[in-house]
């Protein structure tokens, strides 16, 4: 398998030691940007040193849209950004399929694109002249995050292989976390959730996956215990099987239920969280939570992935 010139849609489109090389790759370029060497000194590039990468977002993002953004500057590909419908074409009545096309007809050196559901899409894409990066596709799928949140657990855990994994909360409607799942499944670990019975995933990729009801118990079988905001704008006909405050009340990763996780343990949110729902502020200052180092990391591990889709040396 190889990334170079190919899209990446997917983390079935990485295997174990293309992990491996973009996680070393995330790591030299994160020590470099800490001790302030520009990319440019670390990344050997091709002929070709002036790319442009379109950035088109058909849905809302503030991390993953700034994260891809500040990956290109550093390594100096200039992006371009198409991220309010309201601005472009689309309030016009064109199709999103149309927008893309014609974006793709401006030879850009690379397309990351998120949008409601990019297999909906799947012929323009495929047809793409230049390799198309997902940056999140509905509730199915965000391959980008999930590397970014197995980098980080290997870098605070120190492996990810027999880790114990607890997904927390809204799982049926999270595309970050069909991601890990199979990725992290891949790559050694054990996955769980603790989810409302309306939150259950119904896809068959979660059979077999271990389904706890308790939160306390489930947080005391996890070394890792990931959380996942509450996808309300999903939600068909505001049926949550319960009220907000039974969600808050049950399924709320806050600093008492986090007394039940392992000393050494980490805390992860794909992030952005609902303050006080799904996660409350004052986990951030716990010392076993990387949710702000998952920000960090995920610029890196973006930046990795381009320079192996672009066939660059790092
Ligand atoms: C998530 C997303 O947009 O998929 N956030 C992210 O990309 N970091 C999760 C969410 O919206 O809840």
């Amino acid at each position: 398998m190889s990334l170079m010139g190919q899209s990446f849609l997917s983390v079935d489109n990485v295997d174990n030691h293309e992990v491996g090389v973009l996680f070393s790759r995330a790591r030299k370029l994160k020590r470099a940007n800490q001790d302030k060497i520009d990319f440019e000194k670390v990344v050997k590039k091709g002929d070709r040193k002036n790319l442009l990468a379109a950035l088109l977002f058909f849905e809302p993002s503030t991390r993953t849209r700034l994260s891809f953004q500040t990956a290109c500057l550093r390594l100096g590909i200039r992006p371009f950004l198409l991220d309010s419908p309201s601005s472009s074409s689309l309030s016009k009545g064109e199709r999103i399929i149309d927008t893309f096309e014609n974006i793709s007809m401006m030879d850009p050196d690379l397309i990351v694109l998120r949008h409601g559901e990019i297999s909906s899409m799947e012929d323009s894409v495929n047809s793409s002249p230049v390799p198309v990066v997902n940056a999140g596709s509905g509730t199915n799928s965000h391959p980008t995050q999930a590397l970014l949140d197995a980098f980080t657990i290997q870098e605070r855990r120190g492996k990810i292989t027999d880790e114990k994994i607890l997904i927390v909360g809204d799982v049926a409607h999270s595309r970050v976390a069909n991601s890990n799942l199979k990725l992290l499944k891949k790559l050694g670990a054990e996955v769980a959730i603790c989810s409302p019975e309306t939150m259950l995933p119904q896809d068959r990729v979660w059979d077999g996956t271990r389904k706890f009801i308790d939160l306390k118990e489930a947080i005391s079988w996890a070394t890792v215990c990931m959380g996942l905001r509450l996808q309300l704008e999903r939600h068909k006909n505001d049926t949550l099987g319960l009220s907000l405050a039974a969600y808050r009340d049950k399924f709320r990763i806050d600093k008492k239920n986090l007394k039940g996780l392992v000393d050494d343990g980490l805390i992860l949110h794909p992030g952005p969280f609902v303050s006080g729902v799904d996660f409350t502020a004052g986990v951030l200052e716990d010392p076993r939570c990387a949710v702000r180092e998952q920000v960090r990391n995920g610029v890196y591990v973006r930046a990795a992935l381009l320079t192996m889709i672009l066939g660059w040396e790092v």
